[in-house]
């Protein structure tokens, strides 16, 4: 059969609402008023069948990842869906396929997604690199944590929100894959962000600035079954910290549990027993490097690190960066230029999970997705993306 692939517009809404509810399980609602597949910083593409009917689709968004301090352009895929009756056929891989095609044509580097199941994202060259993770925590574990005598809280402003979000610009810049929350995807208006909480609170220091902020949610009841959810409690100090984590051990009696969304380095485990925060829910996320010299080129690299190595990157899905590559660093930039011996070689998993700092040159070699280099190149390989695990607090 002959399945033509084209972006979809808003003459395509009903189709495409009918395709992604019906997978992910919201079919009774009506498509909302004024909704369209595609809007600004995101493009729908989808497989038609020859009778016109839509069989297929997968959502581009534009968006910014963190990766050595500096801001990547990602490929965000999201509304993957096959129709029923056509699943297993390969139509996914036709979909995303192109759509990597589309995303590196619009300068997207790398791409990134929350997987249902890694199997046919794995199939096309995407690696699991972390998950999103909220953690259990009794309310009165919190409770022991005493507030910081010199911080008080308050409820944000309007007008505090440039500073709260500085303050998750300068974690996310610290960090591996935090998402950069501006461009089209981020276009909510300070209203509308505070709006989105029953709480949105700031720590401020006795020299009257802002060092940290918790949004949350306040469940429903209180019984033992109330609880707070706690999107973002981000300290830039200590005192800041332990103040917000208190003000939550404070909803002990009428909220119990707190969920609180962390990741792997928060200085928050610092305060909490790991033993007294349970993995609530975990959301895995894969990578998948889109444009190996672009990606190279745009994130950041040590720069006490100087060195070379030959590469051979095997791709079949974005065949454009195929071949060899001499991996070129130095004061903390990177550069792929062609050609070179080839040394080591990489497939599409690995260096997905290299690019992010999920996996050394052991772990690769050990899982297949790396082969040859020695030594010396699993050590300069290793160095050059090591850091914090990657982490991404923001489900797309
Ligand atoms: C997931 C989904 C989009 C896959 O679509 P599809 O058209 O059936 O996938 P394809 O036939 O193109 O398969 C692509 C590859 O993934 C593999 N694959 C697909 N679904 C798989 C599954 N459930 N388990 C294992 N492997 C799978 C295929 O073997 C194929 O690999 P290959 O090309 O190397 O043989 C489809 O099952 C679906 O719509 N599911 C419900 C919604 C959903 O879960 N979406 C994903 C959101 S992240």
């Amino acid at each position: 059969m002959t399945y033509h692939v084209r972006p979809l517009g808003p003459a395509d809404r009903q189709l495409a609402w009918h395709l992604g509810s019906l997978a992910f399980g919201y079919a009774e609602q009506p498509v909302p008023e004024g909704w369209t597949p595609d809007s600004p910083g995101r493009r729908v593409l989808g497989v038609f069948d020859p009778a016109g009917r839509l069989v297929a689709k997968a959502d581009d968004r534009e968006q910014g990842q963190w990766f050595g301090g500096r801001i990547v352009p990602v490929s965000g895929i999201a509304g993957v869906s096959t129709a029923p009756e056509l699943r297993g056929r390969g139509l996914a891989r036709l979909v995303l396929t192109r759509l990597l095609e589309g995303a590196r044509e619009r300068g997207a580097v790398i791409s990134t997604l929350f997987d249902t199941t890694p199997a046919p994202y794995r199939a096309l060259g995407w690696e699991e690199v972390g998950a999103l993770v909220h953690h259990r925590v009794p309310a009165r574990v919190l409770a022991e944590i005493g507030p910081d005598a010199t911080t008080t809280l308050r409820p944000a402003t309007e007008a505090d929100l440039p500073a709260v979000s500085e303050i998750y610009r300068e974690v996310a810049r610290a960090g591996s894959g935090l998402m950069e929350r501006s461009g089209p995807a981020f276009g909510a208006t300070p209203a509308q962000v505070l709006a989105a909480y029953h709480g949105f609170t700031v720590a401020v220091d006795d020299t009257g600035t802002i060092a940290g902020y918790a949004s949350w949610n306040r469940g429903p009841g209180y019984d033992a079954n109330g609880r707070l959810t706690v999107d973002d409690l981000i300290g830039r100090t200590p005192e800041a910290t332990r103040t917000l984590l208190a003000m939550l051990g404070a909803w002990a009696s009428v909220a119990p549990t707190v969920l609180i969304r962390l990741g792997a380095a928060d200085p928050v485990w610092s305060l909490v027993a790991r033993g007294d925060a349970k993995p609530e829910s975990a959301r895995p996320w894969m990578l998948r490097v889109v444009d190996a010299p672009g990606a190279v080129a745009a994130r950041g690299w040590p720069r006490h690190l100087t060195g070379e190595v030959d590469l051979e990157l095997s791709d079949d899905v974005c065949p454009w960066h195929q071949g060899r590559h001499r991996l070129v660093l130095a004061g903390g930039n990177g550069r792929l230029e062609p050609g070179g011996e080839g040394t080591v070689r990489l497939a599409p998993r690995g260096l997905a999970a290299w690019y992010a700092g999920a996996g050394t040159p052991q772990q690769l070699r050990r899982s297949g997705f790396l082969t040859g280099g020695d030594a010396g190149t699993d050590e300069l390989l290793r160095a050059a993306t090591a850091g914090p695990a990657p982490t991404l607090h923001d489900y797309f």
